[in-house]
């Protein structure tokens, strides 16, 4: 989909501010710094609009883009960052855990694992959560201009393994930088959302 018109509708810290349309919802899930943000930019073809930051910790609330209109993309607060406090964690960790388990709306979610590493105990938690849950899942590997292309292979592998990824599972390497995968990201968001 070509993005001409997008706007933060609400940034949500519970329920009741969820939009009260019936627009299709794709959620980004993953840890603090893996990118979320970055990639929402991508996808709606502006540079900062969803705020990124090098520091960890950046978004905090559930923000809603609607997009063209037609459905709405959940930036939502990253986990395994160790310098939010318990009481907040756990906070986020409801807020995020009722979206993803009560929200009709929801058409799928957006994984995202940094590529240059293996998931983290936290991403492997998040995947089997999503899972169980049944929830339509495209797993993301970020920053991969950060990998040489000779360990793609060897990324793909770890990321397979890590999560125990099941073969329907599909996996993207992305870039915000060459922008790499953002088709394949975009036309399985079209499939799940029907736009
Ligand atoms: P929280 O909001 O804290 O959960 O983080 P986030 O997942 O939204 O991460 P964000 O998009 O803010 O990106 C974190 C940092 O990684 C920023 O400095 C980005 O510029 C950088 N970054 C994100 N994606 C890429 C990528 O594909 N390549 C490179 N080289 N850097 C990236
Ligand atoms: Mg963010």
């Amino acid at each position: 989909m070509q993005v001409h018109e997008v706007e933060l509708t609400i940034s949500a810290v519970k329920a009741e501010q969820y939009p009260a349309t019936n627009y299709p919802e794709i959620a980004l899930v993953g840890r603090s710094n893996v990118g979320k943000s970055s990639l929402t930019n991508v996808l709606i073809n502006r540079k900062n609009y969803a705020h990124t930051s090098s520091q960890p910790g950046k978004t905090q609330t559930l923000n809603f883009y609607e997009v063209e209109h037609q459905l709405y993309f959940v930036d939502v607060p990253g986990y395994g960052y160790a310098k939010v406090s318990k009481k907040q964690r756990e906070q986020f960790g409801k807020m995020i855990e009722h979206y993803l388990t009560e929200r009709e709306q929801l058409r799928g979610v957006v994984q995202l694992i940094d590529g240059r590493h293996a998931p983290t105990e936290d991403d492997v938690m998040m995947y089997q959560w999503l899972t169980y849950y049944q929830i339509p899942t495209l797993v993301v590997a970020t920053k991969i201009d950060k990998v040489k292309s000779s360990a793609y292979t060897k990324s793909i592998s770890s990321i397979t393994k890590g999560l125990g990824l099941d073969q329907s599972v599909p996996l993207v390497l992305f870039s915000t930088q060459t922008k790499r995968g953002a088709q394949e990201v975009w036309d399985w968001i079209e499939k799940q959302t029907g736009v």
